[in-house]
This record gives C-alpha cells, structure tokens and sequence, in this order.
C-alpha cells in the first residue's frame, strides 16, 4: 500500500515524516519518484499536473492538501469513478477563524481609518457601534464559514450568511439561491467571500455584486482569486462603494509586483495564508479516512464532483 505526496518542495521532507508516524504501514513516496505506479492506492496532493493523477490505475481515493480542490477538478483528465476528499482538520478551521475574525473587527472597529489618522497625526475620536449593530455577511456557508460565524456570534455580531441551500445556524439569518442574493448584499456591511471556486462562483465578485451592497461595504475575499473581478473591485474602491477590501487570494499568485493592490490604501493583502492546513492533525486526517476505505466503509469529506466542493 502506497501514497503519493505532492506538497511543496520545502515542505516535502516533514510531510514524509509526519505521514510516517501517522500511518507506518504505508509507504510514502515522493512525487518525483513514485516508482510502479500500479502500487499507488493513495494520493495526497495539491495542484497535481493535469493527467498525472491518471497514471495510477490503482488510486482508491485522491486527498486534497488544502480546503479547496478547484486546484483538482480543473483537470480535465481526473481519473473516474476515484473519490476525492477535501481537507478538514481543525487546525486548518481554526486558522480561518483568526483571520475572518481580525478583519471583521478591524472593519468593525475602522482600523484602516485609524491607521490613517495615525499615519496623519491626526487626533479625532472615530466613534464605531458596537457588534450588534454590525451586519456581517458570509458568502458560502460551509465548515470554515460556520466555524467563524460561531465565533463572531458570540462577539455579537449581526449575521447573515448566503449559499446553495438554505442553512440552519441560531443567530445566522439564511440566504439562498440567486433570487436571494441582492436581499443578502442589502444588508451587508462586512462581506465575507468563503465560497467554494466552482463554475457558478467563478468571478461572483463584481461589479454587479458590489452594487447591492450598502454604500460603503468592506470585502474580505479568503476564497480565491478566481471569485474576483480585481478591476471592478478598484473601481468600487475608488467609487467609495467598497470603503476597504482585505484580499488574501488573487487571479495571479504571487500577486506580481505591478499590481496596483500593494500600494493602494484601501486594500490590505496577505499572500494566501487566511488559514494553512497544519501537517499532523491533517494527516490524522487522512489516516483516518485511509482506514475507513481499507475497512470498506465510505471516507467522510468526499467532494461532489458535478458541485464541484
Ligand atoms: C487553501 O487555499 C486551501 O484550499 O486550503
């Protein structure tokens, strides 16, 4: 029995001796070298080639490396039939907490302005409500979503959340379905994108979405890129219809130099850290579901691949 490991380079090395302690009948091989291909049963990858996964004929279950797996389904040559398992491991939800909780309150509470009267020496009381009178809403309402709405329920906050199918969270008033979206923007102040990237999200984040919004609106995109149309966020930038954009994800990773994000005073940038899946509990992770497919029951997680999350 055989697994097939594609994190990053640097990584490589502790991902080999992590996966070793977790699941020591398993030999682990290195991307680079996989050897018969017939003995790999499983693969844990992110952003394999695409047709490379293909090459194993013997592949019982694809794991992704990360939350998201559009870095799986756009290949074109994903072997049939074989399941796909998304990450979710807690350390990983509790990394997007922190960040969607940071950014929430630091809209919340006008950290940009304040950061700019500081810059200013400017000495002024900037008044902010409390939570309660804050209404945040969530774009896409999965495990890492509802893990931070938690937490900022319990801060207070005035919640919203809008997905697929309607959702059901004490204290989060659901949304669904494209008939709902523009009552959901309408009482948006602080927008959190956590959608999957699929077909129907694909550049979600435009223009048109952004004219729903209140006057004023704040964007946090911890999703990715591909759910932004970054022109018609500058443009609702500099219209003052967005009044700030906290961007973790981009079109084109690592954002290149000429962007004009880097230097642009409304928008804050991390380069795509909202939250890191953590080497051991994910590997628990996949052991965990090792173990369930070689005792013939069904791994948990699985991806639906026509939804595509
Ligand atoms: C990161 O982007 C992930 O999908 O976990």
């Amino acid at each position: 029995m055989a697994l097939i490991i594609k994190p990053d380079l640097e990584h490589l090395r502790s991902w080999r001796d992590v996966v070793g302690d977790a699941l020591p009948d398993l030999e682990c091989r290195d991307w680079d070298k996989p050897g018969d291909p017939e003995s790999i049963e499983y693969a844990f990858v992110w952003a394999p080639p695409p047709g490379a996964l293909r090459t194993f004929a013997n592949l019982k279950c694809i794991f992704s490396i990360g939350a998201g797996v559009d870095h799986l389904l756009k290949d074109p040559d994903l072997p049939d039939g074989v399941p796909i398992v998304r990450m979710v491991e807690p350390e990983l939800t509790q990394g997007m907490i922190e960040y969607v909780t940071m950014h929430v309150l630091r809209f919340h509470r006008e950290g940009p302005a304040l950061e700019a009267q500081q810059r200013d020496r400017v000495w002024h009381e900037l008044i902010t409500p409390t939570a309660p009178s804050r209404r945040v809403g969530f774009l896409g309402f999965g495990v890492l979503a509802q893990a931070s709405a938690k937490i900022l329920s319990a801060l207070g906050f005035d919640l919203a959340c809008w997905s697929r199918t309607p959702k059901n969270m004490e204290g989060v008033a659901s949304f669904h379905g494209s008939d709902e979206l523009a009552a959901f923007l309408a009482r948006t102040e602080i927008l959190v994108c956590l959608l999957p990237l699929t077909p129907a999200t694909v550049g979600i984040l435009n223009a048109e979405l952004f004219a729903e919004l209140p006057h004023g609106a704040c964007l946090i995109n911890a999703g990715r890129g591909g759910h932004q149309i970054e022109d018609d966020i500058l443009d609702a930038l500099a219209s003052g219809q967005l009044a700030g954009a906290t961007l973790d994800v981009f079109q084109t990773e690592p954002l290149p130099a000429e962007s004009p994000f880097w230097t642009h005073p409304k928008v804050t940038i991390t380069p795509h850290i909202a939250s890191v899946t953590q080497q051991k509990s994910a590997i628990e992770q996949v052991a965990m579901n090792i173990r369930r497919i070689e005792a013939g029951e069904v791994p948990l997680n699985v991806v639906d691949r026509a939804l595509g999350y």
